[in-house]
């Protein structure tokens, strides 16, 4: 068993442990963590149903200090996943807008394209390249700028986590620095490339205003909420297949693959847990919240909470009426989840190719990146 719920996101297989959770108070306070916990799908949603009181960032600390300041802090500062209130309401219409626009049997068409031409790496660092390069091209990147816009933002969400170094730190600052003007160039210099994600987001901006820097900060934000998120999703969905054989036929198909990402968002899905912090009291549960307290939802138990999803240990690529919490709820929940799932499937049918002997990688193992939220594979 993990020792905590953060612990619980890297642990080989953390779920009986949320199954504790689960049977435990509705709320629990977790003195080691200093934060109460959630792990249930009912008190789940009602924390996310309650913007107002419970906000995705601490009220005295809107930025992480260690970033506060420089490049990587500004970015961080303008994203809608990082407010609550007018600098939220600004922006998500857009991304939302633009997202919901895109023909998704198009964009797997280009994201497999994009991710079969990723040079040969290691399996690990292939999970990262396929998704980023492939939102980077469909927001209008030349094929020439992916590898780079990758190795930025590789470098920029080191910064996202508390783990990272002081190193990690400025190599963020200047990749943020250096995205935000590869964003003003792409936007300014030339109108954005119609049929772009690009495009698709500046479609209410002013023609010929130079964009906010609120706007830019966003753009480069697509990049960072697809990064660790989309590579664990095609990283576990790859898991599955190894840990069961017989779904292997049903990857044989287009539908079958996305089938098979969409249970793997479900079971095993790559952003495990979130957090909100008390900003007015308020009463989740029974249990009243008081300014200052931070809450850890745990979204992975959720998932396979049996009010939620019934027979919620199984992997099952057909369910009907499928719960997911991976992907947010409410206010904030993520509006690229269909093209998150898609990236994934399309990233799959390319790993698949060039990774036949998926026994040989079983026997092998891996084993999950150092993180606090996110549980992404590194195949030993
Ligand atoms: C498997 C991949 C992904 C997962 C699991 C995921 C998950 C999430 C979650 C859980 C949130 C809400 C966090 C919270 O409320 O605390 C979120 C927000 C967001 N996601 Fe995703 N995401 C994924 C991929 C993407 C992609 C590909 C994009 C866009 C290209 C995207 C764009 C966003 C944005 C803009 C937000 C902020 C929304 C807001 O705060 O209103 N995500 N995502």
């Amino acid at each position: 068993m993990p020792a905590d719920p953060v612990a619980a996101v890297t642990h080989a297989d953390p779920y009986p442990f949320y199954e504790t959770l689960r049977a435990g108070p509705p709320l629990a306070w977790n003195e080691s963590l200093r934060l109460w916990v959630a792990s249930r799908a009912d008190v789940i949603e009602a924390l996310l149903m309650a913007p107002g009181a419970l906000r995705v960032r601490p009220v005295a600390e809107p930025v992480p200090r260690v970033i506060a300041g420089g490049l990587a802090g500004e970015v961080f500062g303008h994203l809608v996943r990082m407010n609550d209130g007018p600098a939220h309401a600004a922006h998500k219409p857009a991304l939302q807008r633009a997202l919901a626009g895109l023909d998704l049997g198009a964009a797997h068409a280009a994201a497999l394209q994009v991710a079969r031409q990723v040079p040969e790496q290691s399996l690990s660092d292939t999970l990262f390249a396929m998704p980023i390069q492939a939102v980077a091209h469909l927001l209008g990147f030349a094929p020439e700028a992916l590898p780079q816009v990758e190795l930025w933002m590789r470098d920029f969400v080191a910064c996202l986590s508390p783990l990272s170094t002081e190193a990690q730190l400025q190599r963020a600052s200047s990749a943020a620095g250096a995205l935000m003007t590869r964003f003003e160039a792409l936007a300014a210099g030339t109108p954005p490339r119609h049929g772009t994600l690009l495009a698709a987001v500046l479609a209410d901006s002013a023609v010929g205003a130079p964009l906010s820097r609120a706007l830019l900060a966003n753009l480069v934000g697509l990049l960072s909420q697809t990064c660790d998120a989309t590579a664990g999703l095609l990283g576990n969905s790859l898991v599955a297949l190894l840990r069961e054989p017989e779904l292997r036929a049903t990857a044989r198909t287009r539908d079958g693959l996305h089938a098979i990402v969409e249970e793997t968002a479900r079971h095993d899905p790559s952003v495990q847990n979130t957090r909100r912090f008390v900003a007015q009291p308020v009463t989740i549960a029974g249990v009243p919240l008081e300014p200052g307290d931070a809450v850890l939802l745990v979204l992975a138990s959720a998932n396979r909470d049996p009010a939620a999803n019934a027979e919620p240990d199984r992997f099952m690529p057909v369910r009907a009426q499928r719960r997911m919490f991976g992907f947010g709820h409410g206010v904030h929940a993520c509006p690229g989840q269909a093209l998150a799932c898609t990236l994934a499937a399309a990233g799959l049918e390319a790993l698949l190719a060039r990774v036949p002997d998926l026994d040989t990688l079983h026997e092998h193992g891996w084993h999950y990146r150092p993180s606090a939220n996110a549980r992404i594979p590194v195949f030993d």
